[in-house]
C-alpha cells in the first residue's frame, strides 16, 4: 500500500504548492475565512468520490466513502491567519494589508487537499470513510472546533489526526509527544479599586498601584508554592495599566494576562488561588477588586492508541530517525484539543526549519517563511496513517 500511495504525492504537488500560494496570497482573519472555504470547496468538488458539505460557511468538510465498510477517520487543517503585516518578502506574499497566514495554516490546508486528491484515487481500497476537516478559526477563542463538534461533525469519528508545522524542527523531521503536548490558555482581567487622591498624601488614599504590585508578585506564589512542582502552571501579567500622572494617585489599577496549564485538574484550580490572593491582599490594604476570566483552549492530550497508530505507520512510511519523541509539551494552544476531549486523536508537528531558504523564523512572525519540500512531509504522514484502512 505505501508504495502506490507515495508515488502519487509527486503527481499532486504542483497543485498543493499551487494552492498553498494562493491561499497565501488571499488570508482571512478567523470567523472571516468564507473567501478560504469557497476556494478550498472549489478545487475539491473537482475531484471524483468526494461529498462536500459545509456545516458553517467557513469550513469545508469533505468526505471519502470506502467501497468496504468501515469505521470512519478524521484528518484535520486550521484555515484562518493571522492580524501581521506580512515581511517575508515571498513573490506570493499576502495581498492583504495587515493579515497574513504566518502559522502555516496555509501549508496544513493544502497537504489536507493533496491527501483528498490521492486518497480518493483509492477508494476501492478504502474500509469504511475518511472526514476531511477544513476547520475554521484555530486563532481565536472559542475557536472553530466548538461549532463544528455541537454541529456533529464528529459524531461518527472514531479517531482523529491533525498535523502543524514546526520551524523550530528542521525540515525532513516529525515531532510527537504521547499525552499533553500544547497547554490550555485563560485569560483574565483584574481591576483593583482603590481611592484616589493627591501623591503628596497617599495616607488619604488606596494606592491601587502599591496593591497591583503586590498582587503581581504574589500571583507567580501559584506557580512556586501552590502547585505540585511537576505540574506548574504559566501565570503571565502582560498589562498593568494605572494612572496618567505624576502627583495623582489613581483610583482603580487593571492588570491583565494569562494562564497556561498542561493539566486539567490545576486549571481547574487556578481561578480559586486567584481568587484567594486577591482577596486577601486588597482587603490588607482597604481595596477590593473583580475579576473576570475568558477561558480559551483545553489541554490537548495525545491519545496514547492514536500515538501507538502514528507511531507504527510513520515508521514504516518513513526512513529511520524521521520521528522524534519529545519529553515534553510546548505552552502554546490549540483547538484541536477540543475534538480530542471526545475522540482518541493525536495531533503530530511538521518540521519546516530550513536555513538554506531561511525558513528560520518562529511562527507568528511577520517574517515567517516555510518550507514548502516540507509539506511532502505532511502529505506523507496523511497518507501513512489512513493506510491503516486500506488493504
Ligand atoms: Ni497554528
Amino acid at each position: 500500500m505505501k508504495n502506490e500511495l507515495t508515488a502519487q504525492i509527486d503527481t499532486v504537488f504542483d497543485d498543493v504548492v499551487a494552492w498553498r500560494r494562493h491561499i497565501h496570497a488571499n488570508p482571512d482573519l478567523s470567523f472571516h475565512e468564507k473567501p478560504t472555504a469557497d476556494y478550498i470547496a472549489r478545487a475539491l468538488s473537482a475531484i471524483e468520490g468526494i461529498e462536500i458539505s459545509r456545516p458553517v460557511e467557513n469550513s469545508v468538510i469533505a468526505v471519502l466513502k470506502g467501497e468496504c465498510a468501515g469505521p470512519t477517520w478524521a484528518l484535520r487543517a486550521d484555515i484562518d491567519a493571522l492580524p501581521l503585516q506580512e515581511k517575508s518578502g515571498e513573490s506570493f506574499t499576502s495581498q492583504k494589508s495587515g493579515v497574513m497566514h504566518a502559522c502555516g495554516h496555509d501549508a496544513h490546508t493544502a497537504m489536507l487537499m493533496g491527501a483528498v486528491k490521492i486518497l480518493a484515487g483509492f477508494r476501492h481500497r478504502l474500509h469504511g470513510a475518511v472526514k476531511f476537516i477544513f476547520q475554521p478559526a484555530e486563532e481565536v477563542p472559542p475557536g472553530g472546533a466548538k461549532d463544528l463538534i455541537e454541529l456533529g461533525v464528529i459524531d461518527d469519528v472514531e479517531r482523529i489526526f491533525a498535523l502543524h508545522v514546526y520551524p523550530d524542527l528542521p525540515s525532513g523531521k516529525l515531532m510527537l509527544k504521547e499525552g499533553p503536548y500544547v497547554a490550555s490558555s485563560d485569560n483574565f482581567d483584574i481591576t483593583i479599586n482603590g481611592k484616589g487622591g493627591h501623591g503628596s498624601t497617599p495616607h488619604q488614599s488606596i494606592d491601587p498601584i502599591v496593591i497591583g504590585a503586590e498582587v503581581v508578585s504574589a500571583l507567580q506564589t501559584i506557580v512556586s508554592r501552590s502547585t505540585n512542582p511537576l505540574h506548574t502552571p504559566v501565570v503571565t501579567v502582560a498589562t498593568f495599566r494605572a494612572g496618567d500622572s505624576y502627583n495623582v494617585i489613581p483610583d482603580s489599577a487593571h492588570l491583565a494576562g494569562t494562564v497556561r496549564t498542561h493539566d486539567n485538574e490545576v486549571r481547574k484550580n487556578v481561578p480559586a488561588l486567584f481568587a484567594r490572593i486577591l482577596d486577601g491582599v486588597t482587603r490588607a490594604h482597604g481595596a477590593s477588586f473583580e475579576i473576570t476570566w475568558q477561558r480559551g483552549y483545553t489541554v490537548g492530550i495525545n491519545h496514547p492508541d492514536a500515538c501507538r497508530l502514528a507511531r507504527e505507520k510513520v515508521a514504516e512510511f518513513f526512513p529511520q530517525g524521521t520521528l522524534q519523541e519529545s519529553q515534553y509539551p510546548i505552552f502554546s494552544s490549540e483547538d484541536f484539543s477540543s475534538y480530542q476531549e471526545r475522540v482518541p486523536g493525536c495531533f503530530m508537528f511538521v518540521g519546516t526549519g530550513n536555513p538554506d531558504i531561511g525558513a528560520v523564523w518562529s511562527v507568528h512572525n511577520p517574517h515567517f517563511v516555510l518550507d514548502e519540500a516540507a509539506m511532502k512531509n505532511g502529505i506523507r504522514a496523511h497518507l501513512a496513517i489512513i493506510s491503516s484502512l486500506m488493504e
